[in-house]
C-alpha cells in the first residue's frame, strides 16, 4: 500500500492525511475482496524499515491502526473475517497489541477471508527467524537437517498453514518488493500500478485481478504443458 504521503503532498496536505485517506481504501479493498470471495488478503501496514520514519509520522500510523481495528471488529465478526498479523508484534505500542490482540482472538474461529495486516514486517527477519526455531529443533534432535525442505520452512513463517499469494500488487509506482514476502511470494504474479494508494479503490482493483486471469502460469512448465495444446 504505497503512495499515501504523495497523495497528500500532490493536495498541499500533511502526509498523515494521505494515510487517513489510505485507511478508506483499506476499508473497500477488504469488503471488496469478501465479495470475491478472496481466500487470503495480506496488507503490507507497516515494513521493519518504517520504523526509521519521523516519530510523529510512527504515531499517527499506530494511532490510525488502533482506530481501524476498533471500529472494523464488529464488521469483521459480522462478515466472517478472521484477523492474523504478521510480524514484530513485540514492537508495536502495547496500547495497540490490546486492541490487535481483542480482534484477532474474537475472530479467531471465523473462515471466511483471511486479512493479514503485515505490521513490524519484514521478510528477511522473518525468514531469519525461521531459521532459527528449525536450527534450534535440529540441536535439541527434533528434525535432522537433510529433513529441512520448502514445507519445513515454510511452517516456521509467519503465514504458516496458508497458501502462497497468487497475485501481489504494489501501488504507488515503484517496481520493487521491499522486503516483504520475498518466500511465499517465489511464484506470484506481480503486478505493479503507478496508483497511489488512497486512489486504488474497488475498479482500480478490479483491473488488477482481470490482469492477473489473463496471465498464464506456467511453474517452470512450457505453455504447451500447461494449455495441453501440441
Ligand atoms: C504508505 O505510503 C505506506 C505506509 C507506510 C503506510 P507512503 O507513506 O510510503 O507514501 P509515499 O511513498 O511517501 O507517497
Ligand atoms: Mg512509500
Amino acid at each position: 500500500m504505497d503512495g499515501n504521503g504523495r497523495w497528500a503532498k500532490q493536495r498541499g496536505k500533511i502526509r498523515v492525511m494521505g494515510h487517513k485517506v489510505g485507511v478508506e481504501s483499506v476499508q473497500e479493498i477488504v469488503r471488496t475482496a469478501r465479495e470475491l470471495g478472496i481466500k487470503v488478503l495480506t496488507l503490507y501496514a507497516f515494513s521493519t524499515e518504517n520504523w526509521k520514519r519521523p516519530a510523529m509520522e510512527v504515531q499517527a500510523l499506530m494511532g490510525l491502526l488502533k482506530s481501524y481495528l476498533e471500529s472494523e471488529l464488529a464488521n469483521m465478526v459480522e462478515n466472517n473475517v478472521s484477523l492474523r498479523c504478521i510480524g514484530q508484534q513485540q514492537r508495536i505500542p502495547p496500547e495497540v497489541v490490546k486492541v490487535l490482540d481483542r480482534v484477532i482472538a474474537e475472530t479467531a474461529n471465523n473462515d471466511g477471508l483471511i486479512l493479514n495486516l503485515a505490521l513490524s514486517y519484514g521478510s528477511r527477519n522473518e525468514i531469519i527467524q525461521a531459521v532459527q526455531a528449525l536450527a534450534a529443533e535440529c540441536l535439541q534432535g527434533k528434525i535432522r537437517p537433510e529433513a529441512i525442505n520448502d514445507q519445513a520452512l515454510a511452517d516456521h513463517l509467519y503465514t504458516a498453514g496458508q497458501p502462497d499469494p497468487d497475485l501481489l500488487i504494489r501501488t504507488g509506482g515503484e517496481a520493487r518488493l521491499s522486503n516483504f514476502l520475498l518466500w511465499q511470494a517465489s511464484y506470484a504474479e506481480l503486478y505493479f500500478t503507478e496508483t497511489l494508494w488512497p486512489d486504488f479503490r474497488k475498479d482500480a482493483f478490479l483491473t488488477a485481478i482481470i490482469d492477473f486471469q489473463q496471465r498464464q502460469r506456467r511453474f517452470g512448465r512450457t505453455g504447451e504443458q500447461v494449455t495441453g495444446a501440441e
